[in-house]
């Protein structure tokens, strides 16, 4: 153990989890900490929860729960709220969403019911699909972010909340890229009084977090908190910001596929991924422009973890597509299909082909869990910008300028972990092991 301990405030108090977009994810997160904390369940998929983590050397033994090493705020203290367009509670939202079991839904209809939305900034170019009334007025961007700084205020003390930490589970926003509005704070000041049309009504939701004392995480692809404005944000009122959209189905086995094929020296020359999925994210992304913003979030992946430029003869000619298609029937039960074409000894050509029949907001809820608890642990020590040891949970993970972003879910696993040690105070774990041979 060394002395370089982080000092870390403890966790007291309600920890309030604001979630702009009460919908699939949303809701199943919400159903999903309220039955685990009445004993209906186990926290499955969070790494919070029911990870554990080593500690020293393999022969000492010491492999505490992640929630026993680190003081993350209990899930009896977590308090939900929210913005939505739409006006239906979280009781109805989780209902429309068919995601959970009406059974399930029900024995929590009280608890759920009485979580509505509050009005949402919103503005339909940056959501082409959807069309709501619960919506705040404003002759600006700015008046809107002061409206939502009201909301964040009124919800910490009409909830004697302690901290609070927002996650953005709404919709995916068109496609943009940065501009110099972006550049800096009095730049993106300026143009929100200006109303301007390069600000998304997600900049004005992070903007307003951070204004507000509140870190922010992004799950979504949009560019959001990923911009020098809120960077330097960030940095100045320390506060941890984190991003982007949550790695759940087809991107997670990406993440593990191909990192083994580089690791084995096997080529690639195709990889066609396709999915069907029937939900209003679904809907959403039927929209060219919401999906081009996922599509690159999608595509950067491969293309970091294989590094053509350093393996030319296995990679270079690599073609890669993704197609996400809006299928009704299916709801959230997206079906991931994905062909590669590899080849091996002597340029042997193989076929890998993977069906995930998987459930998108099952996959996603415990990502919101941590992120909520890990952005809280972040703030209370004092942790501030992008959370680069929070990639593990992001497709497309934010990181400083002049770095690549690291894809590979168990590099981005031991990341995570070594943060851990090193806030404790605990040796880093290099797996080198040489010592056990001495
Ligand atoms: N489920 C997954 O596996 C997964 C994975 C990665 C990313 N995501 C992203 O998470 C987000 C949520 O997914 P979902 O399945 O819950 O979608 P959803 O459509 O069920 O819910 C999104 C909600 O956001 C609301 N909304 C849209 N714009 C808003 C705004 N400006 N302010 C407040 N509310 C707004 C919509 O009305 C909707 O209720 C999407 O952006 C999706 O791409 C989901």
């Amino acid at each position: 153990m060394s002395d370089e301990s982080t000092t870390i405030r403890p966790a007291r108090g309600k920890l309030g989890v604001l979630l702009p977009g009460m919908g699939a994810v949303a809701t199943t997160f919400v159903a999903g900490v309220e039955a685990i904390r009445r004993g209906k369940a186990d926290p499955i998929g969070s790494l919070t929860q029911m990870g554990t983590i080593r500690l020293g050397k393999r022969t000492e033994n010491r492999v505490p729960r992640i929630r026993d090493f680190v003081p993350l705020a209990d899930i009896e203290d977590l308090v939900f709220g929210g913005w939505d367009i739409f006006e239906d509670s979280m009781y109805d939202a989780a209902m429309n969403a068919g995601v959970l079991s009406k059974d399930l839904l029900n024995e929590h209809k009280e608890f759920l019911a009485s979580i509505t939305p509050m009005a949402a900034v919103f503005d339909k170019r940056y959501v082409k699909k959807l069309d709501g009334t619960n919506v705040k007025g404003g002759a600006n961007w700015m008046e809107k972010a002061e409206a939502l700084m009201e909301d964040i205020k009124r919800f910490k003390e009409s909830n004697g909340c302690d901290r609070l930490v927002m996650v953005w589970t709404a919709s995916t926003e068109v496609f943009l890229e940065p501009k110099p509005c972006h550049q800096s704070v009095k730049a993106l000041e300026e143009a929100m009084r200006a109303n301007s049309p390069e600000i998304a009504p997600s900049m004005v939701y992070a903007y307003a977090a951070l204004m507000s004392g509140v870190p922010f995480a992004n799950g979504a692809p949009n560019l959001t908190v990923d911009i020098p404005a809120i960077h330097e944000l960030a940095r100045e009122r320390r506060l941890p910001t984190a991003g982007k959209d949550f790695k759940t189905g087809q991107t997670l086995m990406k993440t593990v596929l191909a990192p083994m094929f580089k690791a084995r020296l096997l080529g690639v020359s195709g990889w066609f991924s396709t999915n069907i999925l029937g939900n209003r994210d679904g809907e959403v992304l039927d929209d060219p422009a919401s999906f081009k913003t996922k599509e690159e979030s999608k595509l950067s992946v491969l293309e970091s973890i294989l590094q053509p430029d350093k393996y030319p003869n296995l990679y270079a000619d690599m073609y890669h597509k993704v197609r996400i298609n809006y299928y009704p029937p299916r709801g959230d039960n997206k079906e991931g299909w994905d062909n590669i074409d590899i080849f091996g000894w002597l340029g042997y050509p193989m076929q890998i082909k993977v069906d995930f029949l998987c459930r998108d907001s099952i996959l996603a809820a415990p990502i919101v869990l941590d992120l909520a608890l890990f952005m809280d642990l972040a703030h209370r020590s004092g942790m501030r910008d992008t959370q680069e040891w929070l990639s593990f949970y992001f497709k497309s993970p934010m990181h400083a300028e002049g770095l690549y972003p690291e894809h590979d879910l168990f590099i981005q696993l031991m990341k995570l972990k070594n943060t851990l040690r090193h806030m404790k105070g605990e040796e880093l774990i290099t797996h080198l092991g040489n010592e056990y041979y001495d």
